[in-house]
């Protein structure tokens, strides 16, 4: 599903490396998991995924479903089926939640040569979605992300990914700043989405996360670079040991 190969990535203003080789493969159907201490580089690989302006690729290559990643615009990146949740949710002033999901929803659509999803059908998954999440009409109305608490935010987030159906779902900490109950929505939103034909990358400081949605394989990042690969278990060694451990290992 989603091959990185020796991704080496420097911010385009200085020459400051912050990706230093990252080999990471996704396969369909299966839930991975990125760990790793702050400042390590797990958000940038999210956004040079996405295309995100500021970054250049000095090495290394990204695959989705065969198709060359870097090489597309984010829009065609989106369109081939690769999703990011933000670490960060972006506010859009002016722009009506339903009326941006309803516009990301129909533009993908017809960049893969498919009919729109008309109002009637839009509106009834929409609601749909939105009442697993919690989310409530109010919320639908407003325009994107504004003057939502940092956890209404992220159940966004969510219901983005549940509405555009990607097939490479990647998620920058959507758990943080989520109360107990919102996480176990966010994480019900997730599991429901899990299919053989879509693979996640869930990116989390925590393990309880992980407790709900339960990772094939665990990455531990840093400096750049993954250091580590394991099962779930590996999350439950980070939660009690730290990363001192682990970094020691590998040093
Ligand atoms: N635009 C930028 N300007 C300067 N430094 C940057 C920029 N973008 C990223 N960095 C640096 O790159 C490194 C990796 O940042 P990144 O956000 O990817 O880390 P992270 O692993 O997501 O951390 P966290 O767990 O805190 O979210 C950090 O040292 C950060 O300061
Ligand atoms: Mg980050």
């Amino acid at each position: 599903m989603l091959n990185i190969k020796n991704l080496h990535v420097k911010l385009e203003e200085e020459d400051k490396p912050i990706l230093k080789g990252v080999d990471l493969t996704v396969e369909a159907g299966k839930v991975h998991a990125i760990m790793g201490p702050n400042g390590s580089g797990k958000s940038t690989l999210s956004y040079v995924l996405s295309g995100r302006d500021g970054y250049e690729v000095t090495d290394g290559s990204a695959h989705l479903r065969g198709a060359d990643l870097l090489g597309m615009d984010p829009e065609e990146r989106a369109a081939a089926g690769l999703f990011l949740a933000f670490q960060y949710p972006v506010e859009i002033p002016g722009v009506g939640n339903m009326t941006f999901l309803r516009t990301a929803v129909n533009a993908q659509r017809k960049a893969r040569g498919e009919e729109e999803m008309d109002a009637a059908t839009f509106l009834k998954e929409v609601r749909a979605r939105a009442r697993d999440l919690q989310i409530d009409a109010e919320m639908l109305k407003r325009p994107v992300n504004m003057g939502f608490s940092g956890g209404e935010k992220k159940r966004n987030e969510i219901l983005q990914m549940a509405m555009l159906e990607p097939r490479m779902c990647i998620l920058d900490e959507t758990d943080s700043g989520l109360d107990v109950d919102a996480m176990k929505l966010v994480a019900d939103g997730v599991n429901a989405l899990r299919s053989p034909d879509r693979g996640f990358l869930v990116i989390t400081h925590y393990q309880r996360l992980l407790d709900h949605i339960v990772p094939d394989v665990v990455h531990i990042m840093a400096d750049g670079r993954i250091v580590k690969t394991g099962g779930a278990d590996l999350a439950l060694e980070v939660e009690q040991n730290g990363y001192a451990d682990i970094l020691a290992e590998v040093a």
